[in-house]
Protein backbone atom coordinates (compact mmCIF):
# COMPACT_ATOMS: atom_id res chain seq x y z
CA UNK A 1 0.00 0.00 0.00
CA UNK A 2 1.36 3.22 -0.88
CA UNK A 3 0.29 6.76 0.25
CA UNK A 4 0.90 10.14 -0.99
CA UNK A 5 0.69 13.42 1.26
CA UNK A 6 0.86 16.74 0.77
CA UNK A 7 1.02 18.89 3.88
CA UNK A 8 0.60 22.61 3.78
CA UNK A 9 2.44 22.91 0.67
CA UNK A 10 2.41 26.40 -1.53
CA UNK A 11 4.26 26.88 -4.65
CA UNK A 12 5.11 30.34 -6.11
CA UNK A 13 6.73 30.98 -9.59
CA UNK A 14 8.74 33.79 -9.10
CA UNK A 15 10.82 36.05 -11.94
CA UNK A 16 11.62 39.83 -12.15
CA UNK A 17 9.12 41.57 -12.61
CA UNK A 18 6.39 39.44 -11.13
CA UNK A 19 5.62 36.50 -8.12
CA UNK A 20 2.77 33.96 -8.76
CA UNK A 21 1.19 32.29 -5.94
CA UNK A 22 0.09 28.84 -7.02
CA UNK A 23 -0.40 26.46 -4.60
CA UNK A 24 -1.62 27.95 -1.25
CA UNK A 25 -1.66 25.69 1.82
CA UNK A 26 -2.66 22.42 0.16
CA UNK A 27 -3.19 19.46 2.18
CA UNK A 28 -4.10 16.16 0.53
CA UNK A 29 -3.53 12.68 0.39
CA UNK A 30 -3.66 9.79 -2.24
CA UNK A 31 -3.27 6.05 -1.94
CA UNK A 32 -3.24 2.70 -3.67
CA UNK A 33 -6.56 1.43 -5.22
CA UNK A 34 -8.14 4.76 -5.30
CA UNK A 35 -9.32 6.82 -8.21
CA UNK A 36 -8.64 10.17 -7.27
CA UNK A 37 -9.20 13.15 -9.09
CA UNK A 38 -8.33 16.94 -9.14
CA UNK A 39 -10.79 19.53 -10.54
CA UNK A 40 -10.45 22.96 -11.21
CA UNK A 41 -10.98 25.95 -13.71
CA UNK A 42 -8.00 27.07 -15.70
CA UNK A 43 -5.12 28.19 -13.81
CA UNK A 44 -6.92 27.05 -10.35
CA UNK A 45 -3.18 25.47 -9.72
CA UNK A 46 -3.84 21.77 -10.94
CA UNK A 47 -0.49 21.42 -12.94
CA UNK A 48 1.39 22.93 -10.58
CA UNK A 49 0.38 20.42 -8.18
CA UNK A 50 0.61 17.52 -10.09
CA UNK A 51 4.55 18.46 -11.06
CA UNK A 52 5.17 18.91 -7.43
CA UNK A 53 3.65 15.48 -7.05
CA UNK A 54 6.00 14.30 -9.72
CA UNK A 55 8.77 15.80 -7.95
CA UNK A 56 9.67 18.12 -10.69
CA UNK A 57 10.30 20.39 -8.34
CA UNK A 58 10.16 21.44 -4.08
CA UNK A 59 7.32 22.97 -2.60
CA UNK A 60 8.21 26.62 -1.69
CA UNK A 61 6.72 26.16 1.51
CA UNK A 62 5.45 22.88 3.22
CA UNK A 63 6.23 19.03 2.34
CA UNK A 64 5.11 16.18 0.17
CA UNK A 65 5.70 12.68 1.67
CA UNK A 66 5.95 9.07 0.05
CA UNK A 67 5.55 6.57 2.44
CA UNK A 68 6.01 8.69 5.40
CA UNK A 69 9.39 10.11 3.50
CA UNK A 70 10.13 13.68 2.51
CA UNK A 71 10.69 14.84 -0.95
CA UNK A 72 13.47 16.87 0.56
CA UNK A 73 15.00 13.56 1.00
CA UNK A 74 14.31 11.32 -1.40
CA UNK A 75 16.28 10.46 -4.56
CA UNK A 76 13.70 11.94 -7.08
CA UNK A 77 15.05 10.55 -10.03
CA UNK A 78 14.45 7.37 -9.06
CA UNK A 79 11.20 7.75 -7.99
CA UNK A 80 10.34 9.09 -11.44
CA UNK A 81 11.88 5.86 -12.63
CA UNK A 82 10.65 3.29 -10.05
CA UNK A 83 7.18 4.78 -8.27
CA UNK A 84 5.50 7.31 -10.70
CA UNK A 85 4.43 7.47 -14.56
CA UNK A 86 3.23 10.55 -15.75
CA UNK A 87 0.97 11.50 -18.79
CA UNK A 88 1.68 14.83 -18.67
CA UNK A 89 -0.96 17.79 -20.32
CA UNK A 90 1.64 18.01 -23.44
CA UNK A 91 1.87 14.10 -23.48
CA UNK A 92 5.89 14.57 -23.66
CA UNK A 93 6.42 11.28 -25.84
CA UNK A 94 10.03 10.68 -27.42
CA UNK A 95 9.89 11.77 -30.54
CA UNK A 96 12.91 10.15 -32.57
CA UNK A 97 11.31 6.57 -31.01
CA UNK A 98 8.39 4.87 -32.92
CA UNK A 99 5.37 4.31 -30.63
CA UNK A 100 6.25 0.92 -30.75
CA UNK A 101 9.33 2.02 -29.14
CA UNK A 102 7.58 4.50 -26.60
CA UNK A 103 5.80 1.87 -24.65
CA UNK A 104 8.68 -0.26 -24.52
CA UNK A 105 10.75 1.58 -23.34
CA UNK A 106 9.39 1.48 -19.83
CA UNK A 107 8.19 -2.08 -20.23
CA UNK A 108 12.32 -2.23 -20.04
CA UNK A 109 12.27 -0.32 -17.17
CA UNK A 110 9.43 -3.14 -15.41
CA UNK A 111 12.86 -5.86 -16.67
CA UNK A 112 10.24 -7.88 -18.43
CA UNK A 113 11.51 -10.50 -20.88
CA UNK A 114 11.79 -9.04 -24.35
CA UNK A 115 10.39 -12.01 -26.15
CA UNK A 116 6.78 -10.90 -24.17
CA UNK A 117 6.77 -7.31 -25.24
CA UNK A 118 5.62 -7.16 -28.78
CA UNK A 119 2.39 -9.56 -27.04
CA UNK A 120 2.21 -6.48 -24.36
CA UNK A 121 2.00 -3.97 -26.53
CA UNK A 122 -0.21 -5.22 -28.62
CA UNK A 123 -2.47 -5.64 -26.13
CA UNK A 124 -1.69 -2.42 -24.21
CA UNK A 125 -2.64 -0.54 -27.60
CA UNK A 126 -5.87 -2.22 -28.04
CA UNK A 127 -7.13 -1.30 -24.28
CA UNK A 128 -6.35 2.35 -24.94
CA UNK A 129 -8.52 1.79 -28.78
CA UNK A 130 -5.17 2.04 -30.70
CA UNK A 131 -4.56 -0.46 -34.07
CA UNK A 132 -1.37 -2.98 -34.26
CA UNK A 133 -0.64 -0.70 -37.31
CA UNK A 134 0.26 2.17 -35.37
CA UNK A 135 3.24 0.60 -34.21
CA UNK A 136 5.89 1.75 -36.69
CA UNK A 137 4.43 5.46 -36.69
CA UNK A 138 6.38 8.58 -35.29
CA UNK A 139 4.76 10.74 -32.90
CA UNK A 140 4.59 13.31 -35.09
CA UNK A 141 2.53 11.20 -37.15
CA UNK A 142 -0.01 11.29 -35.06
CA UNK A 143 -2.93 13.52 -34.05
CA UNK A 144 -3.44 14.95 -31.04
CA UNK A 145 -5.84 12.30 -29.70
CA UNK A 146 -3.80 9.56 -30.90
CA UNK A 147 -0.53 10.81 -29.13
CA UNK A 148 -2.26 11.42 -25.77
CA UNK A 149 -3.50 7.48 -26.07
CA UNK A 150 -0.36 6.44 -27.01
CA UNK A 151 1.03 8.53 -23.40
CA UNK A 152 -1.35 6.62 -21.50
CA UNK A 153 -0.53 3.26 -23.19
CA UNK A 154 2.96 3.98 -21.55
CA UNK A 155 2.07 4.58 -18.38
CA UNK A 156 0.15 1.25 -18.58
CA UNK A 157 3.49 -0.52 -19.16
CA UNK A 158 5.28 1.22 -16.55
CA UNK A 159 3.67 -0.59 -13.82
CA UNK A 160 4.72 2.30 -11.63
CA UNK A 161 2.42 2.17 -8.87
CA UNK A 162 1.11 5.77 -8.94
CA UNK A 163 0.05 7.26 -11.65
CA UNK A 164 -0.59 10.95 -12.42
CA UNK A 165 -2.17 12.36 -15.53
CA UNK A 166 -2.82 15.77 -16.67
CA UNK A 167 -6.08 16.54 -18.53
CA UNK A 168 -5.20 12.88 -20.20
CA UNK A 169 -8.80 12.72 -22.11
CA UNK A 170 -8.57 16.69 -22.94
CA UNK A 171 -8.46 15.49 -26.81
CA UNK A 172 -10.26 12.65 -26.82
CA UNK A 173 -13.74 11.96 -28.48
CA UNK A 174 -16.45 10.87 -25.90
CA UNK A 175 -16.43 7.64 -26.15
CA UNK A 176 -13.01 7.29 -26.25
CA UNK A 177 -12.39 9.51 -22.91
CA UNK A 178 -14.84 7.09 -21.53
CA UNK A 179 -12.80 3.99 -22.60
CA UNK A 180 -9.74 5.87 -21.03
CA UNK A 181 -11.36 6.64 -17.56
CA UNK A 182 -12.82 3.41 -17.55
CA UNK A 183 -9.12 1.43 -18.13
CA UNK A 184 -7.75 4.00 -15.68
CA UNK A 185 -10.37 3.41 -12.88
CA UNK A 186 -9.86 -0.43 -13.35
CA UNK A 187 -5.76 0.47 -13.14
CA UNK A 188 -6.82 1.69 -9.74
CA UNK A 189 -9.44 -0.77 -8.40
CA UNK A 190 -8.30 -3.82 -10.10
CA UNK A 191 -4.43 -3.47 -10.23
CA UNK A 192 -4.03 -1.30 -7.15
CA UNK A 193 -2.64 1.71 -8.08
CA UNK A 194 -3.18 5.11 -7.15
CA UNK A 195 -4.40 6.81 -9.48
CA UNK A 196 -4.18 11.04 -9.60
CA UNK A 197 -5.59 12.55 -12.14
CA UNK A 198 -6.55 16.12 -13.00
CA UNK A 199 -9.59 17.34 -15.25
CA UNK A 200 -11.67 20.51 -15.62
CA UNK A 201 -14.70 18.00 -16.51
CA UNK A 202 -17.53 17.55 -14.20
CA UNK A 203 -18.72 14.09 -15.56
CA UNK A 204 -14.98 12.47 -14.89
CA UNK A 205 -14.75 14.51 -11.55
CA UNK A 206 -18.23 12.25 -10.75
CA UNK A 207 -16.23 9.09 -10.61
CA UNK A 208 -13.98 10.06 -8.20
CA UNK A 209 -13.01 7.97 -5.46
CA UNK A 210 -11.62 10.79 -4.02
CA UNK A 211 -12.03 14.28 -5.22
CA UNK A 212 -10.69 17.58 -4.77
CA UNK A 213 -11.99 20.62 -5.88
CA UNK A 214 -9.20 23.43 -6.87
CA UNK A 215 -9.66 27.52 -6.56
CA UNK A 216 -7.33 29.65 -7.21
CA UNK A 217 -4.43 27.84 -5.67
CA UNK A 218 -6.42 26.14 -2.70
CA UNK A 219 -8.45 23.11 -2.17
CA UNK A 220 -11.97 24.58 -1.33
CA UNK A 221 -13.87 20.76 -1.02
CA UNK A 222 -13.00 17.13 -0.43
CA UNK A 223 -15.43 14.75 -1.85
CA UNK A 224 -14.98 10.91 -0.50
CA UNK A 225 -17.11 8.21 -1.74
CA UNK A 226 -15.38 5.36 -0.03
CA UNK A 227 -16.20 6.48 3.27
CA UNK A 228 -20.19 5.83 4.31
CA UNK A 229 -22.04 7.52 1.14
CA UNK A 230 -20.89 10.29 -0.41
CA UNK A 231 -19.27 12.61 1.91
CA UNK A 232 -18.21 16.05 1.10
CA UNK A 233 -16.24 18.55 3.20
CA UNK A 234 -15.98 22.45 2.29
CA UNK A 235 -12.57 23.78 2.67
CA UNK A 236 -12.23 27.54 2.32
N1 LIG B 1 6.14 28.69 -15.35
C1 LIG B 1 5.29 29.57 -14.79
N2 LIG B 1 5.71 30.80 -14.45
C2 LIG B 1 4.89 31.70 -13.86
N3 LIG B 1 3.62 31.43 -13.52
C3 LIG B 1 3.13 30.22 -13.84
C4 LIG B 1 3.94 29.21 -14.50
N4 LIG B 1 3.19 28.11 -14.67
C5 LIG B 1 1.96 28.39 -14.17
N5 LIG B 1 1.93 29.65 -13.67
C6 LIG B 1 0.78 30.30 -13.01
O1 LIG B 1 0.41 29.52 -11.87
C7 LIG B 1 -1.01 29.42 -11.77
C8 LIG B 1 -1.43 27.95 -11.78
O2 LIG B 1 -1.08 27.40 -13.04
P1 LIG B 1 -1.33 25.86 -13.40
O3 LIG B 1 -0.63 25.60 -14.69
O4 LIG B 1 -0.96 25.04 -12.25
O5 LIG B 1 -2.93 25.85 -13.61
P2 LIG B 1 -3.90 24.70 -14.13
O6 LIG B 1 -4.97 24.55 -13.12
O7 LIG B 1 -3.12 23.50 -14.50
O8 LIG B 1 -4.53 25.36 -15.45
P3 LIG B 1 -4.99 24.65 -16.84
O9 LIG B 1 -6.33 23.99 -16.57
O10 LIG B 1 -5.14 25.83 -17.77
O11 LIG B 1 -3.94 23.71 -17.28
C9 LIG B 1 -1.58 30.26 -12.91
O12 LIG B 1 -1.90 31.52 -12.42
C10 LIG B 1 -0.44 30.33 -13.91
O13 LIG B 1 -0.51 31.53 -14.65
MG1 LIG C 1 -2.79 22.52 -16.35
Amino acid sequence: MNKLRIENVSYRYSNHYQTTYALREVNAQFQSGQFCVIEGKSGSGKTTMLSLLAGLDLPTEGNIYLDGKSYRELDRDKLRRKQLSIIFQNYNLFPMLTVQENIAYPLGLTGRKKGNWKERINEILESVGLSESMQKKFPGMLSGGEQQRVAIARTIASEAPMILADEPTGNLDTSNSGRIVEKLKKLSHEDGRCVILVTHDPDIARQADVLYRMSDGRIVEKQNAMDSGKTTDKIV
